[in-house]
């Protein structure tokens, strides 16, 4: 589909972007909310690839009156793609604190979860438990509604379990109460993770409603995103876990669907999948800027996940040894010349002795 240009070099819109109250994402294909994972260093280098838009972690509103600086550092937007939060709770209060909070820190969208499986998080009847108390659960919506001066959008699953899989009827329901975009992880909550995501299942739900639908599961390339646009019927895709040590996954699917390379002040990027050189200089970046977000002690834990990701990206097998090395390392620069070797680029001397800081932690140590 062609792009609309503009005569400055830019590129304004194409007819296959979703636009929702008058804001408009550039393309449709977005980056999946995941906990611990899409926070800002992470959001802005897949929407820097040409994401049309990332969606912040959960905040779980249950938790804003304790932990509000940490809840602030996981909201801060993270480019020029609109800024989506989402929050996650049960109770109409702090739904509505958590938009607030959320309005305070520049949110254009608020997300509502509906899909979270956790138990945590489903034991108060709130993320994907909520579709099994619909009634409560528009409730919390209208309220959601009500109290943003943004537009509204809702993230949900096909159901409870197969006996229940009211996902249309709660999506019309919510587009009632005014929600702008629904997208839909293609599993029941009892599915969790396993099985294949049903794409053909969220065509009720796209038949449900006006509002644009995001077909959302199990979708690591352009075949699936195709195949799960068409049995769908969906408006665009949500991707999740393929963006993991692949953050230009979700802006070559959104070009590949149509919207326009990116623009030129982006330099191109994105055009290709990086490798050698402009990998490792993606990589480093990435590091660099985890270690600032959140500190250097807390950083270099929180990159351990990234670096495993990027390393099995590239189909990099380390042994035990390279891996605890890799993963216990605190030395940012050591950390990166391993990097650089297990990927080929540039030499280290093996085995890596000269590493220390952080050798006492264990390489599974979960990160906070
Ligand atoms: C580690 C992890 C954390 C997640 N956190 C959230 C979350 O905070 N909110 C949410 O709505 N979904 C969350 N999800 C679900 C994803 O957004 C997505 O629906 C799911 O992973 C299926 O898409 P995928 O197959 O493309 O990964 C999470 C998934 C994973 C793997």
């Amino acid at each position: 589909m062609a792009a609309v240009r503009t005569g400055k070099g830019g590129v304004t819109g194409s007819d296959t972007d979703i636009v929702i109250d008058g804001i408009r994402f550039a393309g449709r294909a977005f980056l999946a909310p995941m906990a611990g994972i899409t926070d800002m260093p992470f959001r802005r280098i897949v929407q820097r690839f040409g994401a049309a838009a990332t969606v912040s972690e959960m905040i779980a509103s249950a938790n804003l009156s304790t932990g509000q600086g940490d809840m602030v550092r996981k909201l801060q937007p993270a480019g020029d793609a609109p800024h989506v939060v989402q929050i996650a709770g049960n109770e109409t209060r702090w739904m509505v604190r958590g938009v607030e909070l959320a309005l305070d820190t520049g949110a254009q969208i608020i997300d509502i979860n509906m899909g979270c499986p956790s138990k945590k998080v489903t034991n108060g009847y709130a993320g994907s438990a909520l579709m099994r108390v619909p009634d409560r659960a528009l409730r919390l919506v209208e309220a959601v509604v009500e109290a943003s001066s943004v537009p509204v959008t809702l993230k949900m699953r096909l159901g409870w379990d197969e006996e229940s899989l009211n996902g249309a009827e709660i999506a019309r329901r919510a587009v009632e109460a005014g929600v702008r975009m629904i997208s839909v992880h293609a599993r029941t909550r009892q599915q969790f993770y396993k099985g294949r995501a049903r794409w053909h299942l969220v065509r009720e739900i796209v038949e449900a409603v006006s509002v644009p639908v995001l077909v959302n599961g199990d979708i690591a390339n352009m075949e699936d995103a195709e195949l799960a646009l068409d049995r769908s019927g969906a408006a665009g895709v949500m991707i999740g876990r393929a963006a993991q040590g692949r953050p230009w996954i979700v802006g070559r699917i959104n070009r590949a669907l149509g919207r326009a390379p990116a623009p030129i002040s982006d330099g191109g990027r994105g055009s290709t999948i990086p490798s050698g050189d402009e990998l490792l200089g993606l990589i480093g970046e990435h590091y660099d800027a985890i270690l600032s977000h959140y500190g250097r002690d807390l950083g270099v834990r929180v990159a351990r996940k990234h670096l495993r990701w990027y390393l099995e990206a590239m189909q990099v097998v380390l042994d035990g040894t390279q891996r605890r090395q890799l993963l216990t390392c605190g030395q940012p620069d050591r950390v990166m010349d391993m990097m650089a070797r297990y990927l080929g680029r540039g030499v280290v001397a093996a085995p890596d002795h000269t590493c220390s800081g952080l050798e006492g932690l264990s390489e599974l140590e979960p990160v906070a």
